[in-house]
């Protein structure tokens, strides 16, 4: 009897082991209140200074090529596609070995994983479903265009590809579930970019039926339109209702994924143009761009927030972008943003408005570059620059988070045409300026100066918050920072400016800046550095 137990009680004790070895932590979340949002990860709030790879680099070897990489730009989280056509190759048949593969190499890093569930939807395409959905249309149809001709796109009418998707996308939970109890992966993107190009809607005989329908009831409530779909949305009609049959079909795959595991989700959107309604054969009809929020927030329950894909390189689009989807219904995060040196100063406005993430695209040494979106090549030109501001935040990453969470926070970058930009928090101005040298003014005639070497350059960016009625913090690089009463009757003056860092949650200061470092502003150029500045009012109050 005894022989017989004991390898049973061995094994049992080395589960145990195994077990204990992988701590359970708190389940990673998405946390909102008074329209500020925090990323909850092993219970704290979270900031994701974060790399996305290569589509190909899911497989073991290009994915090496990602950590020095993702360690020189001071990243804490990698993002990275897993591939329905890699894990169910063969229907029913589930392969893993890449997400073990995965938790492995990121661990060793030291790195937090956002995972991209490349399933129905890759840039619209079915690109990345196995071969045994591709080529067969019959049970998983394409969708439809006016004439009748099949479009490349799977439709989003089809339950028999939405319940092929969602199992498989079950089964790469439930390994998290089983396998991944320290929550290395922090958030899961179902689909990438999805909808359909030049296709607006489904145009077989079952998508003519439904969008003769009333809308649902849901989306009325949530819209306050009624009718049919045409009623309802007019030109828009085509692209609202491929909107609504994609995110719910998204919804039922993220919400059995949470049934498994409850992380945080999120989609992705290919966007159209910050400022105009998108012609609906012009756009990724059926994606989360911004002006179809309000369908798929009524639409996808499951799904925590949509975010926007940043490639367009005109600072004044970028700012837009980020501005609509930084919304008290929805965490501002930017999974998404060229590799090319001149994005990496729009991290500054993007954890200014509150963001949760950031994460510029194609971050391995797998030799692929997909200018004219990002980078020609990844030279140090390029990593130094997303290195900087990763670098400043690092430090105080999970103090910023906090603060964030519930402070007025502001950011900026320096747009394209040069001029300075300020916000009011509390009683001060706070001006960003851009391209000068350390010392001295701009408008000296007194003493000739070269400009700065950056000052042609798309570089610059900070982001402010406010700790207390006279207290903010301030972090940037390649920019001036000024304080000023924002009313221009008051006396105030800056009282002191610490550099330093926060430890265990307190304020640590290492010096105190004085003299020519504050005469002209804070110039905070090359290196990280945190300040705290404090101010005040020499004849009493503000007013
Ligand atoms: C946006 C997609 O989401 C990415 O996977 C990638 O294809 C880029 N476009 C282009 O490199």
């Amino acid at each position: 009897m005894l022989t017989k137990l004991a390898p049973l009680a061995l094994a049992c004790a080395l589960a145990a082991q195994t077990a204990a070895a992988q701590t359970a932590t708190p389940l990673p979340r998405l946390e909102s209140r008074d329209g500020h949002h925090a990323l909850i990860v092993d219970g704290a709030p979270f900031v994701m200074l974060g790399g996305q790879v290569n589509n190909s680099s899911n497989y073991a070897e290009p994915l090496k090529t990602a950590w020095p990489v993702l360690d020189a730009m001071h990243a804490n989280t990698v993002e990275v596609p897993i591939a329905w056509e890699q894990v169910e190759p063969v229907e029913g048949h589930y392969d893993l070995s890449f997400l073990q593969e995965l938790l492995d190499q990121a661990r060793a890093h030291d790195k937090r994983v956002v995972l991209l569930w490349f399933g129905t939807w890759k840039n619209t395409n079915p690109s990345y479903a196995p071969a045994w959905v591709k080529l067969n249309n019959a049970r998983f149809p394409r969708m439809k265009d006016p004439q009748g001709k099949d479009h490349g796109v799977l439709t989003p009418l089809s339950s028999a590809t939405m319940e092929a998707d969602r199992r498989a996308f079950v089964k790469v939970m439930e390994y998290l579930r089983d396998h991944d109890r320290q929550n290395t992966v922090i958030m899961v993107q179902p689909e990438n970019e999805t909808g359909s190009y030049r296709v607006p809607r489904d145009f077989s005989a079952e998508g003519n039926r439904l969008f003769a329908q009333p809308i649902p009831a849901v989306l009325a409530r949530k819209t306050g339109k009624s009718g049919t779909w045409t009623q309802a949305f007019g030109a828009q009609a085509p692209r609202a209702f491929n909107t609504w049959y994609v995110a719910s079909y998204v919804n039922a795959v993220a919400q059995a994924g949470k049934a498994v595991k409850a992380l945080p989700m999120y989609v992705n959107a290919a966007l159209a143009g910050p400022s105009n309604v998108p012609d609906p054969t012009g756009v990724a009809s059926g994606g989360p761009q911004w002006d179809v929020l309000e369908i798929w927030k009524a639409a996808a329950p499951a799904i925590d927030l949509a975010a926007p894909d940043i490639y367009d390189r005109a600072s004044g689009n970028v700012i837009q972008y980020l501005d609509k989807y930084a919304r008290p219904d929805n965490a501002l995060m930017v999974p998404e943003i060229g590799n090319a040196k001149e994005f990496a100063r729009f991290f500054w406005p993007t954890i200014g408005r509150g963001g949760i993430g950031f994460s510029p695209f194609g971050m391995d040494a797998s030799g692929y570059f997909n200018y004219p979106l990002g980078a020609r090549v990844l030279d140090h030109k390029e990593l130094d620059a997303f290195a900087l501001p990763y670098a400043t935040v690092s430090g105080i990453m999970r103090d910023w988070a906090k603060i964030a969470a519930t402070r007025p926070t502001w950011g900026a970058a320096k747009p394209d045409n040069g001029s300075d930009q300020s916000v009011t928090l509390g009683p001060w101005t706070i001006t960003a300026s851009w391209g000068q040298w350390q010392f001295g003014m701009k408008d000296w005639t007194w003493i000739k100066a070269d400009p700065a070497p950056w000052a042609s350059e798309p570089v610059g960016g900070m982001a402010v918050a406010q700790l207390s009625d006279h207290e903010y913090l301030v972090m940037g690089d390649h920019v001036r920072v000024s304080f000023s009463p924002a009313d221009k009757r008051d006396d105030g003056m800056i009282v002191s400016v610490e550099e330093g860092t926060f430890r265990d949650g307190k304020w640590v200061t290492s010096r105190v800046w004085n003299g020519d470092q504050t005469d002209y502003g804070l110039n905070l150029i090359d290196r990280p550095q945190v300040l705290k500045v404090t101010t005040g009012f020499y004849s009493g109050k503000p007013r």
